[in-house]
């Protein structure tokens, strides 16, 4: 399945050129590349002077009508935030406007109040902006920043250029403020080689097939094997008595391949963890360390179960019992917070509310049908009784 996917995905890997719209504009400015990239809807033209010499046109929405717009390039190993030269647009609520560029430090990210700073390529290694303009492109609705751009030889190399790009709703004059954390906003780097009209190496390029190959792994492994497996302990041992045999053999293989699938998601999630470098979500990853952590002791059943007459049996069934229904309540939490990160089309949540309507359903179902049956019944069947007393556990009885 995951070979299966990775293929697929491979496969849809490609370059996205502009909209056809932008490319019009790109045009008439006489730029001669133009790309889509890969986040906040923002699309980059640019037109290759010299190798040192550079013309750039970077546009996108803003939904507010005014915030910031910034393009900048890092002469880092990978590309950042921190240390990259930008210019930032700035259309301010009462109307003002202001293009400038800035240096973006470690200060900034920390949030120090980001000034401009008059950037000159005489100086050793600085890039030079020049011929700075904005504009609102008013057939697209987009707002967008243009320049000449110096890049010195030492520093940076047009086949192999780091560029930033960002978008802010707030600034007060000259001074643009916090941008969202959301993953669109984290997630604006890449590596381009500007010769190739059809090559750049996004860091999220690669990265955004293997999340939706986490996502589903995940959603699959533990959010509809597990809980289907829960339901299988659950109602083989009544009312669908006559499963009974399969009741734990079932029960055990789905959560086995639940597990399997679920870490595999997992583990691919600290991959991608590990290579953006430079953020991290906290919270998704606290859930998803309890969730491994605690569905691996109860994988631990496997061998360290209790036998059926052990008297320790009737706590480790309420110890497994409680970690198993706790479990399926953080695990949909958390699949619910990885979908808020991705943050791709409606059909994700859709789809994962399709499951939990699904389950919830056979659930109801099964619910209403133990308690019919256990009204009508006069007893209960052998092999609920056999049930009772293998496990200790509490199945509705009927009234004396
Ligand atoms: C206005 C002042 C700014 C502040 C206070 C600020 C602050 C931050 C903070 C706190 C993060 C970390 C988010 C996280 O880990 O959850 C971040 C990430 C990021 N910011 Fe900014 N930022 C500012 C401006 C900019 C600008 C102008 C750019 C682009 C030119 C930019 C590009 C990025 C990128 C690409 C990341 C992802 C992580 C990284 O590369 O370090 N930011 N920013
Ligand atoms: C992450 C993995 C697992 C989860 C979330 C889980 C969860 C649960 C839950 C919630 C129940 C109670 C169902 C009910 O009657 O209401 C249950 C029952 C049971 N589970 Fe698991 N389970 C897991 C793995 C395993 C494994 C690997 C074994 C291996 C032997 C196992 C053996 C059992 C047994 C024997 C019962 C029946 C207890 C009884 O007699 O009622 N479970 N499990
Ligand atoms: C219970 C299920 C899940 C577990 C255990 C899990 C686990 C993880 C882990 C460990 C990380 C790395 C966190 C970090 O170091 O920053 C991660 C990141 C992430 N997860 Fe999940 N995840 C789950 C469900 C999902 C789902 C359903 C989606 C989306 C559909 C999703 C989307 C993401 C995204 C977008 C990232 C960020 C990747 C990056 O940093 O580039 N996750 N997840």
């Amino acid at each position: 399945m995951i070979l299966a996917s990775f293929f697929l995905l491979s496969i849809g890997a490609h370059f996205t050129p502009c909209s056809e719209p932008f490319l019009n504009v790109s045009q008439r400015k006489n730029f001669t590349y133009c790309k889509k990239l890969t986040t906040l809807e923002a699309e980059f033209a640019w037109r290759i002077n010299n190798e040192q010499q550079i013309e750039i046109l970077f546009g996108t929405r803003l939904h507010t009508g005014f915030g910031w717009l910034a393009w900048g390039v890092n002469p880092d190993e990978m590309p950042q935030m921190v240390g990259t030269r930008a210019m930032i647009g700035i259309w301010n609520s009462d109307g003002s406007t202001f293009i400038t560029t800035y240096n973006i430090t470690s200060d900034t990210k920390m949030g120090c109040m980001l000034k401009p700073e008059k950037m000159d390529e005489k100086v050793q290694n600085e890039v030079g902006f020049h011929n700075m303009s904005m504009e609102n492109i008013n057939e697209l609705d987009y707002f967008a920043i243009q320049a000449r751009v110096i890049l010195p030889p030492a520093a940076y190399n047009i086949s192999k250029l780091n560029h930033v790009w960002q978008i802010g709703d707030e600034a007060e004059g000259t001074e643009p403020k916090m941008h969202a954390k959301t993953l669109q906003n984290v997630d604006s780097t890449e590596t381009i080689n500007l010769w190739v009209r059809d090559e750049a190496h996004h860091v999220g390029k690669h990265e955004n097939h293997l999340r939706t190959v986490h996502g589903i792994l995940n959603i699959v492994g533990w959010g509809t094997l597990l809980p289907f497996g829960v339901i299988i302990a659950r109602y083989f041992k009544y009312p669908l008595e006559n499963f009974h045999d399969w009741r734990i053999p079932l029960h055990v293989s789905c959560q086995i391949i639940g597990y399997i699938l679920g870490t595999s998601g997992w583990i691919l999630g600290l991959v991608l963890g590990n290579l953006s470098k430079f953020y991290i979500f906290k919270i998704h990853r606290l859930y998803s360390i309890f969730i491994f952590t605690f569905t691996t002791l109860q994988m631990l059943a496997l061998r360290l179960k209790p036998g059926e007459d052990d008297e320790y049996r009737k706590f480790w069934n309420m110890y497994h019992h409680f970690l198993g229904y706790a479990l399926l309540a953080v695990i949909s939490i958390n699949i619910f917070h990885g979908i808020n990160i991705l943050k791709p089309n409606d059909t994700w949540r859709q789809a994962y509310i399709g499951i939990l309507i699904s389950l919830g359903a056979i659930v109801t179902v099964l619910e209403i049908y133990t308690w019919t049956k256990f009204k009508r019944s006069p007893k209960p069947t052998a092999s609920a009784q056999a049930g009772i007393s293998a496990t200790g556990l509490e199945v509705p009885q009927p009234r004396p």
